[in-house]
Protein backbone atom coordinates (compact mmCIF):
# COMPACT_ATOMS: atom_id res chain seq x y z
CA UNK A 1 0.00 0.00 0.00
CA UNK A 2 2.84 2.20 0.80
CA UNK A 3 4.81 1.23 -2.00
CA UNK A 4 5.49 3.22 -5.08
CA UNK A 5 3.45 2.74 -7.89
CA UNK A 6 5.37 0.93 -10.95
CA UNK A 7 4.63 4.06 -13.50
CA UNK A 8 5.69 7.06 -10.98
CA UNK A 9 6.54 10.22 -12.61
CA UNK A 10 7.56 11.98 -9.53
CA UNK A 11 6.61 12.18 -5.90
CA UNK A 12 6.39 15.19 -3.52
CA UNK A 13 5.17 15.02 0.06
CA UNK A 14 1.23 15.23 0.63
CA UNK A 15 -0.28 16.10 4.13
CA UNK A 16 -3.58 14.59 4.87
CA UNK A 17 -6.16 16.46 7.64
CA UNK A 18 -6.40 13.03 8.90
CA UNK A 19 -3.51 10.56 8.37
CA UNK A 20 -0.72 13.34 8.12
CA UNK A 21 2.28 13.51 5.72
CA UNK A 22 2.61 10.76 3.10
CA UNK A 23 4.88 10.50 -0.09
CA UNK A 24 2.46 11.73 -2.89
CA UNK A 25 3.07 9.67 -6.54
CA UNK A 26 1.99 11.07 -9.87
CA UNK A 27 1.30 8.34 -12.12
CA UNK A 28 1.36 8.24 -15.48
CA UNK A 29 -2.01 6.85 -17.55
CA UNK A 30 -2.12 5.30 -20.25
CA UNK A 31 -3.61 7.65 -23.00
CA UNK A 32 -4.69 10.52 -20.61
CA UNK A 33 -2.78 13.25 -18.24
CA UNK A 34 -1.18 12.03 -15.00
CA UNK A 35 -3.14 11.69 -11.91
CA UNK A 36 -2.07 12.13 -8.32
CA UNK A 37 -2.32 9.22 -6.06
CA UNK A 38 -3.02 10.76 -2.86
CA UNK A 39 -3.57 9.73 0.71
CA UNK A 40 -3.12 6.00 0.55
CA UNK A 41 -4.47 5.30 4.29
CA UNK A 42 -7.85 7.18 2.90
CA UNK A 43 -7.66 4.88 0.25
CA UNK A 44 -7.35 1.96 1.99
CA UNK A 45 -9.89 3.27 4.47
CA UNK A 46 -12.76 3.72 1.74
CA UNK A 47 -12.15 0.35 -0.15
CA UNK A 48 -13.10 -0.89 3.27
CA UNK A 49 -15.39 1.08 4.10
CA UNK A 50 -18.97 0.74 5.73
CA UNK A 51 -20.68 2.63 3.55
CA UNK A 52 -20.81 0.11 0.23
CA UNK A 53 -21.00 3.19 -2.21
CA UNK A 54 -17.76 4.86 -0.87
CA UNK A 55 -16.42 1.15 -1.08
CA UNK A 56 -18.08 0.70 -4.34
CA UNK A 57 -15.92 3.79 -5.84
CA UNK A 58 -12.88 2.99 -3.89
CA UNK A 59 -12.64 -0.70 -5.58
CA UNK A 60 -13.39 0.81 -8.93
CA UNK A 61 -10.29 3.28 -8.18
CA UNK A 62 -8.25 0.80 -7.30
CA UNK A 63 -9.06 -2.01 -10.50
CA UNK A 64 -8.52 1.32 -12.40
CA UNK A 65 -4.92 1.43 -11.20
CA UNK A 66 -4.36 -2.01 -11.89
CA UNK A 67 -5.51 -1.95 -15.21
CA UNK A 68 -3.71 1.08 -16.04
CA UNK A 69 -0.73 -0.74 -15.03
CA UNK A 70 -1.62 -3.25 -17.25
CA UNK A 71 -2.07 -1.36 -20.37
CA UNK A 72 1.23 0.50 -19.95
CA UNK A 73 2.83 -2.78 -18.99
CA UNK A 74 1.79 -3.47 -23.10
CA UNK A 75 4.24 -1.63 -24.60
CA UNK A 76 1.69 0.03 -26.90
CA UNK A 77 3.79 3.63 -28.47
CA UNK A 78 2.33 6.67 -27.15
CA UNK A 79 0.62 7.51 -30.24
CA UNK A 80 -1.15 4.53 -30.83
CA UNK A 81 -2.65 4.73 -27.51
CA UNK A 82 -5.69 6.65 -28.37
CA UNK A 83 -6.57 3.83 -31.06
CA UNK A 84 -9.45 1.85 -30.55
CA UNK A 85 -11.58 -0.38 -32.73
CA UNK A 86 -14.37 2.49 -32.16
CA UNK A 87 -12.41 5.07 -33.73
CA UNK A 88 -11.35 3.19 -36.20
CA UNK A 89 -13.55 4.45 -39.24
CA UNK A 90 -14.50 1.99 -42.01
CA UNK A 91 -16.10 3.72 -45.55
CA UNK A 92 -15.48 0.84 -47.84
CA UNK A 93 -16.48 -2.70 -47.61
CA UNK A 94 -13.23 -4.23 -47.65
CA UNK A 95 -12.58 -1.87 -44.78
CA UNK A 96 -15.58 -2.86 -43.06
CA UNK A 97 -14.45 -6.72 -43.32
CA UNK A 98 -11.06 -5.87 -42.07
CA UNK A 99 -13.10 -4.13 -38.75
CA UNK A 100 -15.44 -7.24 -38.82
CA UNK A 101 -12.32 -9.48 -38.32
CA UNK A 102 -10.29 -7.99 -35.82
CA UNK A 103 -12.91 -7.25 -33.92
CA UNK A 104 -14.48 -10.32 -33.97
CA UNK A 105 -11.11 -11.91 -33.09
CA UNK A 106 -11.57 -10.27 -29.81
CA UNK A 107 -14.95 -11.07 -29.17
CA UNK A 108 -14.07 -14.33 -29.61
CA UNK A 109 -10.77 -14.49 -27.70
CA UNK A 110 -11.87 -16.61 -24.68
CA UNK A 111 -11.83 -19.32 -27.13
CA UNK A 112 -8.73 -17.69 -29.02
CA UNK A 113 -7.29 -17.96 -25.83
CA UNK A 114 -7.64 -21.64 -25.24
CA UNK A 115 -6.91 -22.85 -28.54
CA UNK A 116 -3.96 -20.36 -29.14
CA UNK A 117 -5.88 -19.16 -32.03
CA UNK A 118 -3.53 -16.24 -33.62
CA UNK A 119 -4.21 -13.78 -36.39
CA UNK A 120 -1.93 -11.68 -39.28
CA UNK A 121 -3.17 -7.99 -40.07
CA UNK A 122 -1.49 -7.80 -43.68
CA UNK A 123 -1.00 -5.03 -46.25
CA UNK A 124 0.37 -1.65 -47.90
CA UNK A 125 1.72 1.01 -45.72
CA UNK A 126 -0.51 3.75 -43.95
CA UNK A 127 -3.63 1.43 -44.29
CA UNK A 128 -4.43 1.09 -40.45
CA UNK A 129 -2.59 -2.28 -39.34
CA UNK A 130 -0.81 -0.95 -36.48
CA UNK A 131 -4.36 1.24 -35.33
CA UNK A 132 -6.18 -2.18 -35.12
CA UNK A 133 -3.28 -4.23 -33.96
CA UNK A 134 -3.02 -2.21 -31.23
CA UNK A 135 -6.67 -1.69 -30.43
CA UNK A 136 -7.23 -5.26 -30.28
CA UNK A 137 -4.61 -5.98 -27.70
CA UNK A 138 -5.64 -2.84 -26.07
CA UNK A 139 -9.46 -4.29 -25.96
CA UNK A 140 -7.43 -7.41 -24.71
CA UNK A 141 -6.63 -6.62 -22.02
CA UNK A 142 -9.52 -4.30 -21.45
CA UNK A 143 -11.71 -7.51 -21.05
CA UNK A 144 -9.43 -9.70 -18.85
CA UNK A 145 -6.47 -7.99 -17.23
CA UNK A 146 -8.66 -7.98 -14.34
CA UNK A 147 -8.21 -11.72 -14.40
CA UNK A 148 -4.94 -11.63 -14.70
CA UNK A 149 -4.32 -11.93 -18.29
CA UNK A 150 -0.92 -10.03 -19.80
CA UNK A 151 -0.50 -8.55 -23.15
CA UNK A 152 3.01 -7.26 -24.95
CA UNK A 153 3.50 -5.00 -28.54
CA UNK A 154 6.73 -4.69 -29.73
CA UNK A 155 8.27 -4.36 -33.73
CA UNK A 156 10.28 -6.93 -35.13
CA UNK A 157 13.20 -4.74 -35.21
CA UNK A 158 13.22 -3.75 -31.29
CA UNK A 159 12.86 -7.81 -31.16
CA UNK A 160 16.07 -8.53 -32.85
CA UNK A 161 17.41 -5.83 -31.52
CA UNK A 162 17.00 -6.74 -28.10
CA UNK A 163 18.46 -9.89 -28.94
CA UNK A 164 21.51 -8.73 -30.56
CA UNK A 165 22.77 -6.69 -27.32
CA UNK A 166 22.29 -9.64 -24.86
CA UNK A 167 25.38 -11.04 -27.16
CA UNK A 168 28.98 -10.58 -25.02
CA UNK A 169 26.41 -8.80 -22.31
CA UNK A 170 26.21 -9.97 -19.04
CA UNK A 171 22.78 -8.70 -17.89
CA UNK A 172 19.53 -10.31 -19.55
CA UNK A 173 20.27 -13.16 -21.44
CA UNK A 174 18.94 -14.34 -25.17
CA UNK A 175 16.74 -16.74 -22.99
CA UNK A 176 15.61 -13.84 -21.21
CA UNK A 177 14.21 -11.68 -24.25
CA UNK A 178 12.74 -15.01 -25.56
CA UNK A 179 10.46 -15.49 -22.26
CA UNK A 180 9.79 -12.02 -22.20
CA UNK A 181 8.25 -12.47 -25.31
CA UNK A 182 6.79 -16.09 -25.00
CA UNK A 183 5.07 -15.39 -21.51
CA UNK A 184 2.39 -12.38 -22.28
CA UNK A 185 -0.94 -14.17 -22.65
CA UNK A 186 -1.31 -11.94 -26.10
CA UNK A 187 1.50 -10.44 -28.11
CA UNK A 188 1.64 -8.37 -31.23
CA UNK A 189 4.37 -8.26 -33.39
CA UNK A 190 4.40 -5.11 -35.58
CA UNK A 191 6.89 -4.19 -38.47
CA UNK A 192 7.33 -7.87 -39.52
CA UNK A 193 9.29 -7.58 -42.94
CA UNK A 194 10.76 -4.40 -42.40
CA UNK A 195 13.71 -5.55 -42.10
CA UNK A 196 15.51 -7.36 -44.94
CA UNK A 197 14.59 -10.89 -43.54
CA UNK A 198 18.08 -12.19 -43.09
CA UNK A 199 18.18 -15.68 -41.12
CA UNK A 200 19.08 -14.89 -38.23
CA UNK A 201 15.84 -12.60 -37.91
CA UNK A 202 14.08 -15.67 -39.47
CA UNK A 203 16.00 -17.53 -37.02
CA UNK A 204 14.82 -15.08 -34.02
CA UNK A 205 11.03 -14.42 -34.87
CA UNK A 206 10.46 -18.10 -35.58
CA UNK A 207 11.70 -18.99 -31.95
CA UNK A 208 9.28 -16.27 -30.67
CA UNK A 209 6.37 -17.54 -32.87
CA UNK A 210 7.26 -21.34 -32.22
CA UNK A 211 7.68 -20.57 -28.60
CA UNK A 212 4.14 -18.72 -28.10
CA UNK A 213 2.61 -22.03 -30.25
CA UNK A 214 4.02 -24.56 -28.01
CA UNK A 215 2.40 -22.92 -25.23
CA UNK A 216 -0.62 -22.49 -27.19
CA UNK A 217 -0.52 -18.46 -26.85
CA UNK A 218 -1.96 -16.20 -29.65
CA UNK A 219 0.37 -13.94 -31.55
CA UNK A 220 -0.97 -11.22 -33.81
CA UNK A 221 1.51 -10.56 -36.70
CA UNK A 222 1.92 -7.51 -38.16
CA UNK A 223 3.16 -6.81 -41.78
CA UNK A 224 3.39 -4.96 -45.33
CA UNK A 225 4.20 -8.07 -46.58
CA UNK A 226 1.36 -10.58 -48.28
CA UNK A 227 1.53 -14.01 -47.70
CA UNK A 228 3.55 -15.37 -50.10
CA UNK A 229 6.32 -12.78 -49.18
CA UNK A 230 5.26 -13.44 -45.56
CA UNK A 231 6.53 -16.87 -45.53
CA UNK A 232 10.09 -16.32 -47.52
CA UNK A 233 10.50 -13.47 -44.54
CA UNK A 234 9.38 -15.60 -41.67
CA UNK A 235 9.66 -19.24 -42.96
CA UNK A 236 6.85 -21.73 -43.63
CA UNK A 237 6.96 -23.79 -40.23
CA UNK A 238 6.32 -19.96 -38.63
CA UNK A 239 3.50 -19.23 -41.01
CA UNK A 240 1.87 -22.59 -40.20
CA UNK A 241 2.07 -21.90 -36.92
CA UNK A 242 0.35 -18.74 -37.39
CA UNK A 243 -2.31 -20.57 -39.10
CA UNK A 244 -3.31 -23.25 -37.10
CA UNK A 245 -6.15 -23.77 -35.69
CA UNK A 246 -7.63 -21.57 -38.74
CA UNK A 247 -5.27 -18.58 -37.51
CA UNK A 248 -7.33 -15.48 -39.13
CA UNK A 249 -5.55 -13.67 -42.09
CA UNK A 250 -6.72 -9.94 -42.43
CA UNK A 251 -5.83 -8.06 -45.43
CA UNK A 252 -5.37 -4.67 -45.80
CA UNK A 253 -5.14 -3.45 -49.52
CA UNK A 254 -6.15 0.44 -50.17
CA UNK A 255 -4.80 3.45 -50.18
CA UNK A 256 -2.74 4.77 -47.34
CA UNK A 257 -4.70 6.98 -44.52
CA UNK A 258 -1.16 8.97 -44.49
CA UNK A 259 -1.46 10.19 -47.90
CA UNK A 260 2.02 9.50 -48.49
CA UNK A 261 2.00 6.45 -50.90
N1 LIG B 1 -9.54 3.29 -41.04
C1 LIG B 1 -8.95 4.16 -40.22
N2 LIG B 1 -9.66 4.84 -39.31
C2 LIG B 1 -9.09 5.71 -38.48
N3 LIG B 1 -7.76 5.99 -38.47
C3 LIG B 1 -6.99 5.35 -39.35
C4 LIG B 1 -7.53 4.40 -40.27
N4 LIG B 1 -6.52 3.91 -41.04
C5 LIG B 1 -5.42 4.53 -40.62
N5 LIG B 1 -5.70 5.41 -39.62
C6 LIG B 1 -4.74 6.27 -38.92
O1 LIG B 1 -3.71 6.56 -39.85
C7 LIG B 1 -2.42 6.47 -39.26
C8 LIG B 1 -1.62 5.36 -39.96
O2 LIG B 1 -2.21 4.10 -39.64
P1 LIG B 1 -1.33 2.86 -39.17
O3 LIG B 1 -2.20 1.98 -38.35
O4 LIG B 1 -0.08 3.35 -38.53
O5 LIG B 1 -1.02 2.19 -40.59
P2 LIG B 1 -0.13 0.93 -40.95
O6 LIG B 1 0.30 0.29 -39.67
O7 LIG B 1 -1.03 0.06 -41.77
O8 LIG B 1 1.02 1.44 -41.76
C9 LIG B 1 -2.66 6.17 -37.79
O9 LIG B 1 -2.63 7.39 -37.09
C10 LIG B 1 -4.04 5.57 -37.76
O10 LIG B 1 -4.70 5.84 -36.53
MG1 LIG C 1 2.23 0.09 -38.88
ZN1 LIG D 1 -5.55 10.20 4.46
Amino acid sequence: MTTKPKYTLETRAGDCREHGRFPDHLVQQFGTDPVWFGCPRCHFDARHSQDLDQRFQAVNIQRGRLLNERLLDTDIPDRFMGCTLANWNAATPAQGQALAACGGFVEAFDENFLVGRSAMLLGTVGTGKTHLGTAMLQAVIREYALEGLRGLYATAGSIIRDVKATFGNRGRTEADVYEDLIRPDLLVIDEVGVQHGTDFERQVLFEVINGRYERVKPTIVVSNLGVTELRQCLGDRAVDRLRDKSGIVVVFRWASARGDV
